[in-house]
């Protein structure tokens, strides 16, 4: 042992002849996202090569699996592959805390160090050990691959001491897999960036108008039909409708041995998977393969993004008793299948004009002494929560849940603003926030110009400074939030991953980190090196909050000058009204309102940031502009 020790000695004094580099560049940058709770920089750094042991110091099949996976992911961001051994020193310990009283961490947090010697990783639960991998995955430098292949061959860390916790315990994001199917791959990848920065929540929102995305064994009509739609390819909302006999060919569902592969794989990285079934209305796909259960009864087929000039009866018909056999049916395999402890029912935005003119619905309502169709509403969620429960399971569903009356265990998840979450959280019932305006993945996240249509406005700067507890309510009974992404107008993975990131960075760090830590320069320094990390590994992220924003402001009539600024400060703005691309070289923006020169019926402009291009060219017309004029929240 003592032999060891002095080779050790031996080995770090030759390294500091063959490097003197590489030991001067003392404090390494750090660069964390989600900010940890407590982060204490030292000198030195830890170096990784390939003979650097992993130790465990808890036995245990999950913390081996756990690290296996760390190993595996270590190699595939740096190259650096390391082994598991027995014991040794100067190695990375992983430990669970197993004596005395659970620390301040909590369920998911972990004690990190760094020293030159060893990184030692504790925590009270496997969750907080995988958690400081991430961390510990973030302190490698964000080309660790290209300087790992150079000549070094060895990669270095900083040192340091973090005790990190989460301020939440529900930090989720939703994907929808029905208005677009994503497959069982690409769900597997999302869990897999989601959990880079935390996430321990993904909500599947497995059905819709537009698709039933999972095997319900005992009803095979729900996926032979309501699964596949007729292929359009174009812009979402615009697509022709069905042609006589146009064979349903795009779509797709996850068979319940997929999705048990896809829990699997998501607990393995202390993600839940929490499925949501819509109903009462979103139901078309559903009642596309079961047409006896809407009030009208007339048949339909799944919606592949056409504009609908008739209203569809996409509702369930609430006096129709078979319903709640169905959903019986329904619930009984997910509540199987998934561990999760809620299932989330939808319940959003529900026409109903058809219960108003429906005899059954109306024959319910005078049975149930109901005194109008939000009480009918309102009835359906409190019999689907008995069946829930029923299945050991507890109910979750969009703040429309409220109306008529809140099932009495219900957790409400605010999406049209935090109005339904303050309001169900008042009345002691658990909240989830996913305000459509600081939440809403699906959203523009900059200037519009360029990018696919959508219905409204969402920049980096709203998702990161919103807080998801309203002062006039007790933080107990918000679980936390998520962000959500509904995919009308998101038909492929990449574009998934331009609306995921950054907006999930700055939400990650909402819902992870202490509030009074959230400072937003220092934000956008540590998500540029993540942006370089994003780069490294293929993955897609918008650059919206380098573009300029244009805001019109009124001065007489139909006159309006404008107003130019950045989300990021320290950008240079240049312009031009003559349908030329402006650069470095052209006017600059100096902060006083513009005016468009008579004549002139465009303004293009772009940013700079050190003398290099670093926006995207935004062309606007005078019209748009003035189009825009009475917008009120956002200015796009
Ligand atoms: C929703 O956005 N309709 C929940
Ligand atoms: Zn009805």
């Amino acid at each position: 042992m003592k032999k060891l020790d002095v080779r050790n000695y031996f080995c770090f004094f030759l390294l500091f002849l063959i490097q003197p580099a590489a030991w001067a560049a003392d404090n390494l940058p750090v660069h964390l996202i989600p900010q940890p709770v407590s982060l204490v920089e030292q000198h030195g750094q830890f170096l990784f090569d390939h003979s650097v042991p992993l130790i465990i110091n808890t036995p245990g099949q999950e913390l081996n699996e756990t690290a296996n996976w760390f190993v595996n992911q270590l190699t595939t961001t740096t190259g650096v592959t390391i082994q598991q051994r027995k014991s040794g020193k100067n190695g990375i310990h992983l430990s669970l805390i197993t004596s005395g009283d659970k620390n301040i961490i909590g369920k998911e947090g972990y004690i990190l160090s760094v020293s030159p010697t060893s990184v030692s990783l504790k925590a009270n639960s496997i969750a907080g050990i995988f958690y400081g991998m991430q961390t510990l995955l973030q302190l490698f430098p964000a080309d660790a691959r290209t300087i790992f292949a150079g000549e070094q061959k060895r990669l270095g860390i900083p040192c340091l001491e973090i005790t990190d916790y989460p301020r939440f315990a529900w930090r989720g994001i939703m994907l929808d897999v029905s208005r677009h199917f994503f497959t069982k791959d690409e769900v597997e990848k999302y869990i897999d960036e989601i959990v880079m920065f935390k996430y321990n929540v993904l909500h599947l929102h497995l059905s819709d108008d537009q698709g039933w995305r999972i095997e319900i064994k005992s009803l095979p009509q729900l996926t032979k039909e309501g699964a596949w739609r007729v292929k359009r390819t174009g812009q979402w909302g615009q697509f022709l409708p069905a042609l006589a006999n146009e064979p349903a060919t795009d779509g797709g569902f996850y068979t319940q041995d997929e999705m048990r592969e896809i829990i699997r794989y998501a607990q393995l990285r202390n993600v839940t998977i929490l499925p949501e079934i819509d109903v009462p209305a979103h139901s078309l796909a559903l009642i596309s393969a079961y047409p006896n259960l809407s009030c009208t009864q007339l048949p339909y087929s799944v919606n592949a993004g056409f504009h609908d000039p008739v209203r569809d009866d996409n509702a369930l018909c609430i006096g129709n008793d078979s319903v709640f056999t169905m959903l019986d049916k329904i619930f009984t395999e997910l509540a199987a299948l998934f561990p999760c402890e809620y299932i989330h029912i939808g319940g959003d935005e529900a026409y109903k004009g058809f219960w108003a003119e429906c005899p059954k619905c109306q024959k319910r309502m005078a049975d149930e002494h109901l005194k109008n169709v939000d009480e009918l509403q309102s009835y359906f969620v409190k019999r689907v929560e008995q069946i829930l429960k029923s299945k050991g399971k507890r109910l979750i569903g969009w703040d429309e849940i409220l109306e008529g009356g809140l099932a009495p265990e219900a957790t409400v998840m605010s999406w049209r603003g935090m109005k339904g979450g303050i309001e169900a959280a008042k009345m002691n019932h658990h909240v989830v926030m996913t305000p459509w305006d600081y939440t809403y993945l699906d959203l523009y996240q900059g200037e519009i110009d360029g990018e696919p249509p959508t219905y409204g406005m969402c920049r980096l700067s709203d998702s990161y400074n919103y807080d998801p507890v309203p002062d006039s309510v007790d933080e107990q009974y918000i679980l936390g939030g998520q962000g959500n992404l509904w995919t009308e107008r998101v038909p492929n993975f990449r574009q998934v991953e331009y609306m995921t990131w950054p907006r999930a960075l700055a939400l990650s760090e909402v819902y992870w980190s202490p509030k009074a830590s959230r400072n937003w320069d220092d934000f956008i320094k540590r998500m540029e090196i993540q942006f370089v990390r994003f780069d490294a590994a293929g993955i897609k992220y918008a650059r919206s909050a380098y573009n300029v924003i244009l805001k019109p402001v009124r001065t007489t009539g139909r006159d309006f000058t404008v107003t130019m600024s950045t989300e990021i400060k320290g950008l240079d703005i240049y312009y031009s009204f003559d349908y030329t691309n402006p650069d470095s070289f052209y006017p600059r923006y100096e902060g006083k309102p513009i005016v468009f020169p008579f004549g002139a019926d465009q303004l293009n402009v772009i940013t700079y940031r050190d003398g290099k291009p670093i926006g995207k060219q935004i062309n606007i017309k005078k019209e748009e502009l003035a189009s825009r004029l009475n917008e009120r929240r956002h200015e796009y």
